[in-house]
């Protein structure tokens, strides 16, 4: 009876999205179970399909694209070109098997929707992949803001030791150098051989191709109306009202994703963690050595890293601190969090409304809302509203696999109001 509802919700919302998008065609998968990167280019395509990537992004005021463009770095189309060809290139991995697009797939909301990423030989790290969509408007890089810029972030993937692997910059620059094609393509880029700052740039520069707002919730704050079913209206109030979401997830002019772009300890996984213990063991590792290699290291490949912030500021303050994410297409970046733990937008929506797991350090913010069954079904219908409309079709499809999933997997359902309420709503259909 439950999944009945759920499927009508969806229905609605596949009825209300245009039936854009692309179709997967029979090409082999990449390694380590990512897309095909030739697939992944061609939907790309359809999708930037007339975008100047030299003009600043629809959806996005000028002004403040302008205050995000590095002086070193302007948008020219040679740098887009290139750093789209380096991105999707999996040659710039130790083994020749893992790209970017290997974890920020085109086909899974660029993301690799797994808990945690796999990297060259297998190896898993302990965070989420984020989507690179939109990143090129994030504040910071990374769940604990360790890179500043897109330019310094695309660097060290490539250089990681469980992610593409290369001792460093000099041997991937060595590499992508040998191969013919690239020193053209650099030339007319930078105007100078393949170096390592430039790999940067240019994937930076390509990064910032990947601006998608253009979502039904914008259609709606442009005036549309009925862009908005009831459902998702009524999700958009309590998101800025009684859930209190905007306060950390503010969507306007000066904020376009939904981030503060502040780190916040919501309460994640604390309910596994000795911080104190964590916090004095981090110390003791990054007092012998406080590179940004030994911040990788500790946040990818220990539980350290449930320290977030603090092992990158150490300060008291920052411990179980994570920069607010996007909420922007978020309905097809799951599984959800730092450490991927949330499976879908309901388990995300039943954390805050349990006030998240206390811990010394919780977030003033978070406190139990009280949001009865059908509040929480509003808003995470009005999370899915946050999907640019060019994934319009993934987004629906995502919908309906989480709404399953929620019907029969819900962690915190056995809870408070909503827990309550849910059992008379079973019981009133069960009456009839
Ligand atoms: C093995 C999987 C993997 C590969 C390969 C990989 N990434 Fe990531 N990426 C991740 C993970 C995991 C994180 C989050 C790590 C963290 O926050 O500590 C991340 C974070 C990011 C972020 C930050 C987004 C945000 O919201 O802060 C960007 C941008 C990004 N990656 C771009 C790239 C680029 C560009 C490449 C190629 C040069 C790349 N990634 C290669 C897994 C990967
Ligand atoms: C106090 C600030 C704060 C408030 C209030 C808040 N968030 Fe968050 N949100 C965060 C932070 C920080 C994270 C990342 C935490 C982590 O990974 O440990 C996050 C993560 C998320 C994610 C996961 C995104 C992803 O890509 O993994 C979603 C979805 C989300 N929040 C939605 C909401 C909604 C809906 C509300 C209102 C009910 C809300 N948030 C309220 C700060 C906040």
């Amino acid at each position: 009876m439950r999944v009945h509802r759920i499927v009508i919700l969806s229905l609605a919302w596949a009825v209300a999205s245009a039936a854009s998008g692309f179709v997967l065609v029979g090409d082999e998968p990449a390694p380590h179970g990512a897309t095909n990167f030739d697939v992944q280019q061609r939907a790309l395509d359809a999708m930037l399909q007339g975008v100047d990537a030299t003009k600043p992004p629809l959806g996005v005021d000028p002004l403040l694209w302008a205050s995000l463009l590095p002086a070193d770095n302007a948008m020219t189309a040679e740098r887009v070109a290139l750093g789209r060809k380096l991105y999707f290139d999996p040659r710039l991995s130790k083994d020749g098997t893992v790209s970017c697009a290997t974890c920020h797939d085109v086909l899974r909301g660029l993301t690799d929707r797994r808990p945690v990423s796999e990297g060259i030989g297998d190896k898993l790290g302990r965070r989420n992949a984020p989507t690179t969509l939109n990143a090129a408007l994030l504040g910071s890089m990374f769940w604990d803001g360790r890179a500043a810029t897109l330019e310094d972030q695309a660097k060290l993937p490539i250089i990681n030791p469980i992610e593409m692997g290369f001792a460093n910059g000099d041997e991937a620059t060595a590499v992508i150098a040998k191969i013919p094609e690239y020193g053209p393509l650099f030339q007319a880029a930078y105007g100078r051989a393949p170096n390592y700052d430039d790999i940067g740039r240019a994937i930076a520069a390509f990064e910032r191709t990947l601006v998608f707002v253009n979502s039904r919730f914008d259609a709606h704050r442009a005036g549309k109306a009925g862009a908005l079913t009831p459902s998702e209206s009524n999700g958009l109030s309590l998101y800025e009202g009684k859930a209190r979401c905007a306060t950390c997830h503010p969507l306007n002019g000066t904020n376009p994703v939904g981030s503060d772009h502040v780190f916040h300890n919501i309460g994640v996984s604390a309910r596994h963690q000795d911080f104190e213990k964590l916090a004095t063991r981090a110390l003791a590792e990054l007092a012998k050595d406080g590179s940004i290699e030994t911040i990788e290291r500790l946040a990818l490949e220990t539980d350290v890293g449930e320290l977030g912030r603090f092992v990158v500021t150490r300060n008291y303050a920052d411990i179980g601190g994570f920069r607010t994410p996007t909420v922007r297409n978020v309905g097809i970046t799951g599984p959800y969090m730092h450490d991927g733990s949330m499976q879908t937008l309901w388990d995300v929506v039943d954390h805050y409304n349990k006030g998240g797991e206390a811990n010394p350090w919780l977030d003033g913010g978070i406190e139990p809302l009280a949001l009865t069954e059908s509040e929480i079904n509003d808003l995470v219908a009005f999370l899915f509203a946050l999907t640019d409309e060019r994934f319009a079709q993934d987004n629906a499809a995502e919908m309906k696999r989480q709404a399953e999933r929620a019907q029969t997997v819900r962690p915190f359902r056995d809870d408070g109001l909503a827990r309550r309420e849910r059992d008379g709503f079973e019981d009133r259909l069960g009456n009839r």
